[in-house]
């Protein structure tokens, strides 16, 4: 029999559909989209840590970011096949509650449609109206099973604006799971912009963007497993941006951290019953390869599983600086990993390649 050839499939690949767009534009506070005189060219500022000289404010936004023809050249370009695109941050974080519930709505069907425009090459993570409460943020998980190409949703770290340890949070994360609908969670706050001292402005977007992001994912999902949210949510499926920041490093950490801890072993909390850190990671929790290198790429492997680890871009971030020719460096150093990590050509790189992502986002049926 003849082999079919095995998909690529990107999972961390974003979008800001032309409605976003607009919305960003009518904005002056962060995030916006607005340009700086004399320059006539749009400057995209969503990042607390990028209203600064050094980042001249933000960076540039092309129809990269919102024109979904050149998300298929990209993916063209690069051998994707398939896509799972989401809207990128702040989300819809930042939108007063009152406007949420119509602004998800509208996203989501727009970015719903134009996955219906490729059929069978791009599918979506859907956006939570989260600050419209739970009642609303309910009715729209319930929502998402009409929109055909809808396969998880996308996270920031805030939830309900304290964090995913809330137990605010629980029935939304009882309604993910029971609808399986696994959570990609993504980065945006960083940490407070104090950390990075005096020269940070010297320093372009490398601390907030290299370090801010991981460690807030890192500390969001550490949270989580302290407050128990994967005892009570059993089957809650998560998809962890950038290799899932320094969890996957730091998991013995943490884990020896909490048999040590005096507090919560007074507390109960050590008890029978407890996941700890390696069987939240290898349970409930799924890795990009958005890591580049193949040392951090080994880490989430040896973390997780192989069959957990899942390729992404991060598109349209990342772009080179300079015109270097078509591909991106950005893409190819995450290829690489995979293939150094994982054997070129072999069954397990082909799984993370894609094979693991038609089998959890249930790619097969369009
Ligand atoms: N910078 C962002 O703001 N978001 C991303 O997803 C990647 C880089
Ligand atoms: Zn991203």
């Amino acid at each position: 029999m003849a082999e079919t050839k095995s998909p690529i499939v990107d999972i961390h690949t974003h979008v800001y559909p032309p409605s976003y767009i607009a919305l960003l534009k009518s904005r002056s506070s962060i995030p916006y989209i607005r340009s700086f005189p004399p320059s006539s060219s749009l400057r995209l500022v969503i990042l607390p840590a990028e209203d600064t000289e050094s980042t001249s404010r933000g960076r540039p936004v092309g129809s990269e970011y919102y024109d979904i023809n050149k998300k298929i050249e990209f993916m063209d370009t690069h051998s994707i096949d398939i896509s799972v695109i989401s809207l990128a941050n702040p989300w819809l974080d930042w939108v007063p509650a009152d406007e949420a519930a119509k602004a998800a709505e509208g996203i989501n069907d727009e970015v719903n449609e134009e996955c219906g425009k490729f059929p069978g090459r791009l599918f979506a993570f859907a956006t939570l109206p989260l600050s419209g409460g739970k009642d609303v943020i309910g009715k729209e998980i319930a929502r998402l099973k009409e929109l055909k190409y809808m396969r998880g949703i996308i996270l920031g770290t805030t939830g309900l604006g304290r964090g995913l340890d809330d137990p605010e949070l629980l029935p939304i994360f009882q309604a993910l799971q029971n609808a399986k609908l696994p959570i990609f969670l993504h980065p945006h706050y960083g940490l407070p912009s104090s950390v990075w001292g005096e020269r940070a402005n010297d320093y372009g977007h490398v601390l907030p963007l290299a370090l801010g992001f991981p460690l807030e994912t890192t500390i969001a999902v550490t949270r989580m497993i302290l407050a128990g949210v994967f005892e009570t949510v059993p089957d809650l499926q998560m998809i962890l941006a950038h290799s899932g920041g320094t969890l996957p490093f730091l998991a013995g950490r943490i884990e020896s951290c909490i048999e040590h801890d005096a507090h919560l072993k007074a507390a109960g909390k050590l008890g029978n019953g407890r996941k700890t850190v390696w069987d939240v990671l290898k349970k409930n929790i799924y890795l990009d390869a958005v890591v580049y290198s193949e040392v951090g790429l080994k880490a989430a492997i040896q973390a997780s599983g192989e069959d957990r680890v899942m390729f992404g871009t991060d598109h349209p971030f990342f772009p080179p600086l300079e015109e270097e020719g078509e591909k991106w460096a950005s893409v190819e150093t995450n290829y690489e990993a995979i293939k150094g990590a994982l054997g070129g050509g072999s069954k397990k790189e082909r799984a993370a390649l894609g094979g693991n992502a038609m089998r959890v986002l249930n790619l097969n049926s369009k």
